[in-house]
């Protein structure tokens, strides 16, 4: 038997006993007359010692010879340590050795395997196996499967059947490009990755499962960033005979449970916002509602002086940032300059000072007297001691700008608060999105979503203007979920994909099974997909899903411990029919 206990487990209470460990050497602290060593497993650390009085010669010698991540097995007797360690469970007490077995040999790791880390981010992940030893790495994974474990139980319990859908498919359009896999059967076709399983998920309710879930991979060839892999996980959910209504409420509900099983917190109440209202009070479809430092659009308050570069703006816009009024010169002038960075891209930077006596101070007086200052900081909500900053220029692209100044100053600020929960939902998204690349309009959220019921005649006169039956959850300015209700009709389908410039033939060839379905009695139906790995990053008060992710890849789309992707060789190529041209 390799272990009677795991190395987290052992207290005062056992005191006496006699036990075998098993697990990696961490440290080794040799005396001379006495050796410490820390062994860990998963469960945690437990300390043996090996003193010259009471151990022999032998085993002795067998522990000057460990290294650094050892695998070993110690057998030994549980006794009360003479320094105890107040941080860990297993403090109050060590394992005096009585025999040792090296199990396995290590080399020297490339890191230190310890909560703290000398391994930069490249190394680690070359390493992985090797961080996912520390704690910190250990137990996002375990708060992952407790986050999945929670799901599973929860929408079983509410009558969803989880059902496994293919991964190798036709494209499935989700906005992203299709990760390919060439048929060694099919001379010349392409197997396509799921963006997700979305047809499969309405084919089933044509199908009469009635309410399905999965935790299923889904695959995305696009840039990458924090909160974005190219292979990441999806709780996708459908429901047959259903309005938007019913899948907010049952969603709300599972949101709910999460925050509580897995936080401790209640929250009760979910807003709502519609996609224009969030777009207007905070520049972004996904906004952080855990603090103000809402929009005030001063287009009304601004635009009647002689400041060309307002009176030539689309939008003029600013938010009021809290004891703003105290940030130096020199501050001030780093804001300008971090706005004006290429990835914002403001030309520039509007200010006022509100000082406590109640005047302003602003970079524009030459232009602006007392009277108009004191109406923008009515129109942005700013008191005494604020500091108002403005942006303008084309409406889309000055929201965006200061929606990222505003996350900006609220991280800096402290305001975005890892252990508070803030969901909203936005809904009423537009149908479509208009595409300059390609000067087309595009489906938002995909070609299956139905716009809001009367809106159908809309697209002939005012595409942009049609609203969609689509919804995102947002949870501390993330969207941490995306669906919609879906078309279930095939005039309408096939008119929905009229109006995105498919062809009869394209429409057909590509998704003609879907439309043939609906010709075979198609419930009503819709559903929403999670990102599972966005939920437990911030579930777990952070925002890189790579750290919850066991075997991730970097920004370049690499797995640099596997070397994937890699070449293939000629006698692959040739059987997949496939000739490269580089
Ligand atoms: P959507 O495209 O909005 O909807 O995706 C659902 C959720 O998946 C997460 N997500 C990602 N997470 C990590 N890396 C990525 N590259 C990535 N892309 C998306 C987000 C997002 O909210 N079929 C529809 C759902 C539906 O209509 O039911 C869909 O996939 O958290």
């Amino acid at each position: 038997m390799y272990r009677t206990h795991t190395c987290g487990e052992l207290t005062a209470a056992d005191i006496n006993r006699k036990v075998t460990l098993s697990g990696w050497v961490q440290t080794i602290r040799d005396k001379g007359f006495v050796i410490w060593v820390d062994l860990r497993d998963r469960y945690g650390i437990t300390q043996l010692i090996f003193d010259a009085e009471r151990t022999q010669e032998d085993v002795i010698k067998k522990a000057q010879k460990l290294g650094r991540e050892f695998v070993i097995q110690a057998i030994g007797t549980v006794i009360e340590r003479a320094s105890k360690n107040p941080n860990i469970p297993t403090g109050d007490i060590e394992i005096l050795v009585e025999e040792l077995q090296i199990l396995n040999g290590a080399k020297l790791p490339p890191f230190t395997i310890e909560t703290e880390t000398d391994g930069g981010e490249e190394l680690r992940m070359k390493y992985r196996y090797l961080d996912i030893r520390r704690a910190p790495v250990r137990n996002n994974l375990i708060f992952r499967h407790k986050v999945a474990q929670h799901v599973r139980n929860y929408l079983s319990q509410k009558g969803f059947i989880e059902v496994e859908t293919p991964y190798l498919i036709k494209s499935t359009p989700e906005g992203a490009r299709d990760f390919v896999v060439p048929s060694r059967m099919n001379e010349g076709q392409f197997y396509a990755l799921p963006q997700s399983p979305q047809t499969f998920k309405q084919l089933l309710m044509v199908g009469g499962m009635d309410k399905y879930f999965q935790i299923v991979k889904c695959f995305r060839d696009e840039d990458l960033r924090a909160d974005r892999q190219p292979e990441f996980t999806q709780i996708d959910c459908e429901m047959a005979f259903v309005e938007q209504e019913d899948i907010l409420n049952n969603f709300e509900g599972l949101t709910k449970h999460l925050l509580k099983e897995i936080n401790g917190v209640e929250v009760t109440d979910f807003p709502r916002m519609t996609y224009d209202d969030a777009m207007k009070r905070y520049g972004n479809d996904k906004p952080d509602i855990r603090f103000g430092m809402e929009f005030g659009e001063l287009n009304q308050v601004a635009q009647h002086k002689d400041f060309n570069v307002f009176n030539s703006a689309e939008l003029v816009v600013g938010i009021a940032v809290p004891g703003g009024n105290s940030y130096t010169r020199k501050e001030i002038d780093n804001l300008i300059d971090w706005v004006k960075r290429p990835q914002i891209g403001s030309l520039g930077m509007v200010y006022v000072r509100c000082n406590e006596d109640g005047s302003f101070k602003s970079s524009v007086d030459k232009f602006y007297d007392q009277d108009d200052l004191k109406a923008w900081a009515e129109v942005t909500g700013a008191k005494a001691g604020d500091l108002i900053c403005v942006l303008s220029g084309e409406i889309d692209k000055t929201r965006a700008q200061l929606s990222a100044l505003r996350m900006e100053l609220a991280s800096r600020l402290g305001l975005r608060k890892a252990n508070e929960f803030a969901p909203l939902w936005v809904i009423d998204f537009p149908l479509l999105e208009w595409d300059e690349e390609t000067k087309r309009y595009h489906a938002m959220h995909h070609p299956f979503t139905s716009p809001k019921p009367g809106q159908m005649q809309l697209l002939e006169t005012n595409p942009g203007a049609v609203k969609a039956n689509a919804y995102d959850l947002v949870l501390n300015g993330n969207e941490i979920g995306g669906g919609s209700i879906r078309i279930h009709d095939k005039a309408v389908q096939s008119k929905m994909f009229d109006y995105l410039g498919f062809t009869k033939e394209e429409a057909q060839a590509q998704f003609g099974f879907l439309m043939n379905a609906f010709e075979y009695g198609a419930p009503p139906h819709g559903g929403i997909a999670f990102g599972l790995d966005r939920l437990v990053a911030i579930l777990g008060g952070q925002e890189t899903i790579r750290d919850f992710i066991a075997f991730p890849k970097n920004n370049s789309g690499r797995d640099v411990m596997i070397d994937a992707p890699a070449s293939i060789d000629k006698q692959q190529l040739d059987e997949l029919h496939l000739k490269l041209n580089l």
